[in-house]
């Protein structure tokens, strides 16, 4: 199993690779996850980033069970921890992070897309938050993330039964922003990012950080914030650059940022 980055046009695409297990995720390629956001994050020339599982069966079938059966409580709890320490480093990556979720994404395959800004999917994707059968509670960022995404019924729904849904539900409760044919899943994702690659990367850094406040601040201090992001702006080169080329009516040339890392480890 691997963790491969590929660059091409400013773009990472993440793969998790172990395609024979469905691309389940022990300690050692969640420490390798954590290493590849660190250096995508720090990478200058990435605009965007793409994470997706090997194959076309799994985006990832959940945390490795067989490595799960045989832990302590505190054992689980760093396992538990470093689920925790993958989703605050794609959350906190400069960059805007889509999961283009391949087939099924299981328990902390879910739970891993669900830390992802955007997430799309193919026809024959099916989600679960399954923990429940196995004796547990999801443990790397479900029990937060799943209500703030599909509210606190569905997720309760999701979470209690356990029960997997394919690609259309999750549509319909907007788990998933798209779904496309398998065959041109990376396309689509290709597209998007690159969409996202033509704007300002300091504007879209600055509104990944503002987006992350809805969530967790009270709506006057997110507004705050936000007003202090858009003044901030003010004094870059983009705004400059982007306002200049909307009156030349000539395609905007913006400036990569001169030093990126994940946000809050100054
Ligand atoms: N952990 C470890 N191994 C896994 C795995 C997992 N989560 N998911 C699949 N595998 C392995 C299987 O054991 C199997 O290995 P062998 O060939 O050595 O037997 C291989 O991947 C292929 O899987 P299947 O033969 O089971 O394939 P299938 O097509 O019949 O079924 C499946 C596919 C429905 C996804 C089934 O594999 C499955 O139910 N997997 C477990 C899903 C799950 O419960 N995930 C949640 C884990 S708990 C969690 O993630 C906790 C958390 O919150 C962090």
């Amino acid at each position: 199993m691997s963790i491969d980055t590929n660059m091409s046009q400013q773009i990472a695409t993440i793969t998790i690779n172990n395609p024979d297990r469905l691309n389940a995720l022990d300690a050692n390629h969640l420490e390798g996850l954590l290493e590849a956001f660190r250096a995508t994050a720090g990478d200058a020339s990435v605009r965007a980033i793409i994470l997706t599982g090997a194959g076309e069966t799994a985006f990832v079938a959940g945390a490795d069970i067989k490595e799960m059966s045989t832990m302590s409580p505190e054992e689980a709890m760093r396992f538990g921890r470093l689920g925790h320490a993958v989703g605050s480093a794609i959350e906190r990556t400069p960059q805007p992070v889509i999961a283009a979720i391949n087939g099924f994404a299981l328990g902390g395959g879910c739970e891993l897309a669900l830390a992802c800004d955007i997430r799309i999917c193919s026809t024959n994707a099916v989600f679960a938050q399954p923990e429940v059968g196995l004796g547990i509670p999801p443990g790397w960022g479900g029990t937060q993330r799943l209500p703030r995404t599909v509210g606190k019924g569905i997720a309760s729904d999701l979470i209690f039964t356990g029960r997997r849904i394919r690609a259309d539900e999750a549509l319909r409760i907007g788990l998933v922003n798209a779904v496309h044919e398998q065959d041109s899943l990376m396309e689509h994702a290709s597209v998007m990012a690159r969409e996202i690659a033509g704007n300002s990367p300091a504007a879209v850094r600055l509104s990944k950080r503002l987006i992350a406040r809805s969530q967790d601040a009270h709506p006057s201090s997110g507004l705050a914030e936000e007003a202090h992001g858009f003044a901030e702006a003010f004094g870059m080169h983009d705004q400059q650059e982007g306002m200049s080329a909307f009156f030349e009516k000539r395609k905007p040339v913006f400036e990569n940022e001169p030093h990126l890392e994940l946000e809050g480890d100054a």
